[in-house]
């Protein structure tokens, strides 16, 4: 496993752009990437807004917008969305709090995923415009800083015509950048073949390595951007959950356990539960002291220079700030990193490695 063991003082802030310069002075503590070839630079620890939309139990907008506040104070200047997030809930999330602040962030969003089935002819220019307009009126703007395909069915990825319909809504100025948010590393590989696009989104944490393998390596030579999904494992990788835990009806970590409702691996990773939380005991003995298992779990995602950030979701400000501190921490020890790739070896990779 190609692992970066500390982060050299050539990854402190030094060419951020002056529009963003602000936060970058204010928070020392959060340190900021490189996306793709975009020319911006992106908090090393982002933020995800899928849970403050829906699909995890009751949220209050009050308590998300709060959370989101929290995220900015905390040097955080990248979002990322859905259209389907709460039927459009996040992106208005989001809308208001550009409204109610000053400093400059980002917001990637993604398409594709209103349609009633996933079939690739659904990724034509009609439906794509609707979309694309329905999120621009949702987030309140005239361009779209990212926009993603939503994990589309595999196929679209050999049909060049979909990235050429990107390139001229890139074009007409609706969208600035586009990328692709996939379920597997192969979509990976093949998505950026196509030259213009600028992030992968990919589920990535410590119960899901293997786009460390290969696709890192094609994705860092190609400067593509890499926006690490799910780096809690749904929460999973935050320590604080039990066998007595109960989720609620309309929270995906009860209703897709199995993957009735979408792809499995978007809940838990796609570890079963008991299993993931036997693991998860395992771990706690490796993080250093000071610090939660969430900032441990984040902090080994980093380790990694070709990830440009992680995008955990929250749905408190406690949570947001808990993971903001990951960006402080000092690299992993030499122990920390053989444990967890043992764990990882021995106790989950039948389980996702074949599948993803
Ligand atoms: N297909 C796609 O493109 C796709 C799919 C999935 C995710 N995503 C993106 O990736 C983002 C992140 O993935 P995710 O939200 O699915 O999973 P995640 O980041 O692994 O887990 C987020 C959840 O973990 C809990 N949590 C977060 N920080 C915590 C902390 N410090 N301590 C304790 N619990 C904490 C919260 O839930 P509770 O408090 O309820 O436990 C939170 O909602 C999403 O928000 C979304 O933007 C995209």
């Amino acid at each position: 496993m190609k692992c970066f063991w500390r982060l050299g003082p050539k990854f402190a802030i030094n060419l951020f752009p002056l529009a963003v310069a602000p936060l970058a002075s204010k928070f020392p503590g959060m340190k900021y990437r490189a996306l793709g070839r975009t020319g911006w630079r992106v908090s090393e620890i982002s933020f995800g807004a899928w849970a403050i939309g829906g699909a995890w139990g009751k949220v209050n907008d009050q308590e998300s917008l709060a959370t989101l506040h929290a995220a900015l104070d905390g040097g955080v200047n990248f979002f990322d969305t859905a259209d389907v997030y709460g039927d459009g809930r996040s992106e208005r999330l989001l809308a208001k709090l550009k409204k109610e602040r000053k400093e400059k962030f980002y917001i990637a969003t993604k398409a594709g995923r209103r349609l009633p089935q996933q079939t690739s002819d659904g990724y034509n220019r009609k439906n794509l415009t609707a979309f694309i307009n329905r999120s621009l009126k949702n987030l309140n703007a005239e361009t779209i800083d990212l926009l993603q395909l939503h994990c589309p069915p595999t196929e679209v990825y050999y049909q060049p015509e979909v990235f050429g319909i990107l390139d001229d809504f890139a074009t007409e100025g609706k969208l600035r950048h586009y990328g692709v948010s996939v379920e597997r590393v192969e979509e990976a590989l093949k998505a950026i073949e196509f030259p213009n696009v600028q992030s992968v989104q990919i589920i990535f944490n410590i119960f899901r390595q293997r786009p460390a393998e290969l696709f890192f390596k094609e994705a860092e030579r190609r400067k593509v951007g890499i926006l690490a999904r799910v780096p809690l494992a749904s929460g999973l990788l935050s320590g604080r959950m039990s066998h007595a835990s109960k989720f609620a009806k309309d929270d995906h970590r009860n209703f897709n356990r199995h993957g009735e409702a979408f792809d499995r691996g978007e809940t838990f990773s796609g570890v079963d539960f008991a299993t993931g939380l036997s693991v998860v005991e395992e771990l706690k003995k490796l993080v250093p002291a000071g610090a939660s298992l969430a900032q441990f779990a984040l902090r080994w995602i980093l380790e990694f220079p070709a990830v440009t950030c992680a995008i955990p979701g929250a749905k408190r400000p406690a949570q947001v700030r808990d993971n903001i501190a990951a960006s402080e921490l000092p690299g992993l020890s030499k122990d920390s990193l053989r444990g967890i790739e043992r764990l990882y070896e021995t106790r989950i990779k039948p389980l996702v490695h074949p599948y993803w």
